[in-house]
């Protein structure tokens, strides 16, 4: 029995940054970010978007046509969650009107969380084939302002259907796993940025490239020159460049084989940012939405990273189907049709206080998404449909 992905969608803020605008305001060479991080520009959430907003978003298009009956299982994956105690899924739920005959969970473990929700996704399918996983991975990152990570903010959400008619991809069951107990990147409760120790964070993934690898291989995984593509998790798509790179010594590939491997996989991220769980799952959209080559049958490498720090490698092969659950337009249209904001204005959105005090705060309008964060009302957080989504 297959199982995998039957349908994924991605879905992204409505404002956009230029890193040129950053790097004027850091007084930092353009080049630092287009060529020394591979960055481009980045999505910024209006007032009224977040990971519920964005979840619902991306996985309305999966939901299309499908019988809601079967979904039983929703797994929301993020480290920017609205909430000590209830899960944005649970408010994602009401938005998409899905079977109240479901369990709703969040994830959490930096950005491997949206792995680790397919992964028990695939489980709960394999025991019960008749059943579909609602899997989203949402995120926005965010760093100080004038900080070095400042330029590798971003934001998205990745909506998968998992199932056992998977008609994008099929997993298949080997994984390797690494995890380590450091201090690369974390958010304590009381701050909305993260904590970063950049260069450290950058060789701890890749430390947890060679060891997830090293235990793919010894669970019985293929060889690296198996693989037809790779995608990566990329917190800036030079790290993914970098860790193709170590995997490519381990696994014994040639420079002409480890960059094709590589390619069509950076495409979004680096126009799109980091979105922590969201932006391995958003790697594979890029490949399978800008490659103009059929995918079919080809093996797909998955190296997914949470700082603190877990890592999965995991392989799928694309499947005939593919094509046919295509959302390559409206992902152009998500990502084309962002209004590019100035620094001035990402500054005010960025510093603005957060709903901390306990009192009302509602949000101006700002998204074209078809559903909108309308502010803090009673201590609880009202989500509504936009005119978009009507
Ligand atoms: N032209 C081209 N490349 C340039 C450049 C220029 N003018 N100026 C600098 N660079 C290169 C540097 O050589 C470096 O490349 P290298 O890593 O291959 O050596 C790269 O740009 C970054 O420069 P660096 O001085 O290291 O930048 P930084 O100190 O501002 O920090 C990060 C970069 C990625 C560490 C920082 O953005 C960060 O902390 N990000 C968040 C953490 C993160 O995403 N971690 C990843 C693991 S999950």
């Amino acid at each position: 029995m297959k199982l995998g992905i039957e349908d994924i969608s991605l879905a992204t803020t409505s404002l956009v940054l230029d890193l040129d605008e950053v790097a004027a305001a850091q007084g930092a060479d353009p080049d630092k970010f287009r060529i020394g991080i591979g960055q481009d520009s980045m999505s910024i959430p209006a007032p009224d978007e977040d990971v519920v907003t964005l979840g619902a978003q991306a996985a309305q298009r999966v939901l299309h046509g499908q019988d809601l009956s079967a979904i039983r299982t929703v797994l929301f994956a993020t480290e920017s969650g609205v909430d000590q105690s209830k899960s944005a899924g649970v408010y994602m739920h009401r938005l998409l009107g899905l079977n109240p005959n479901a369990r709703v969970i969040e994830f959490k473990q930096a950005c491997y969380s949206g792995t680790g929700a397919l992964q028990l996704a695939l489980a709960l399918v394999a025991r019960n084939p008749e059943q579909k996983v609602l899997v989203v991975a949402a995120d926005i990152a965010r760093y100080d302002a004038g900080s070095s990570g400042e330029p590798t903010q971003g934001a998205a959400a990745v909506a998968m259907l998992i199932s056992a008619t998977p008609d994008v991809l099929a997993i298949e069951p080997v994984s390797g796993l690494y995890t380590q107990d450091i201090m690369d990147f974390w958010r304590p409760n009381y701050r909305s940025t993260a904590i970063v120790d950049g260069r450290y964070s950058i060789k701890a993934y890749l430390d947890s490239v060679k060891q997830s690898w090293r235990d793919y291989r010894a669970q019985g995984g293929h060889e690296l020159s198996e693989f037809d593509h790779f995608c990566y998790h990329q917190p800036f798509t030079r790290q993914a460049v970098k860790g193709h790179a170590t995997l490519a010594r381990e696994g014994g590939v040639d420079a002409e084989t480890r960059d094709a491997q590589l390619e069509h996989t950076l495409d979004y991220n680096r126009v799109l940012g980091n979105s922590y769980t969201a932006s391995l799952y958003v790697g594979l959209l890029s490949l399978l939405d800008s490659s103009p080559d059929d995918l079919t049958g080809h093996r797909i490498g998955f190296f997914s990273y949470g700082s603190g720090a877990v890592g999965e490698l995991f392989a799928g092969v694309v499947q005939p189907g593919y094509r046919t659950r295509s959302h390559r337009t409206e992902h152009r249209a998500a990502i084309d049709g962002r209004t590019p904001i100035d620094y001035a204005r990402y500054f005010e959105l960025h510093e603005r206080p957060d709903d901390v005090d306990g009192g009302d705060h509602p949000r101006e309008r700002g998204t074209t998404g078809p559903f909108r964060f309308a502010g803090v009302r009673d201590h609880g957080r009202v989500y509504e449909p936009t005119s978009a989504g009507a």
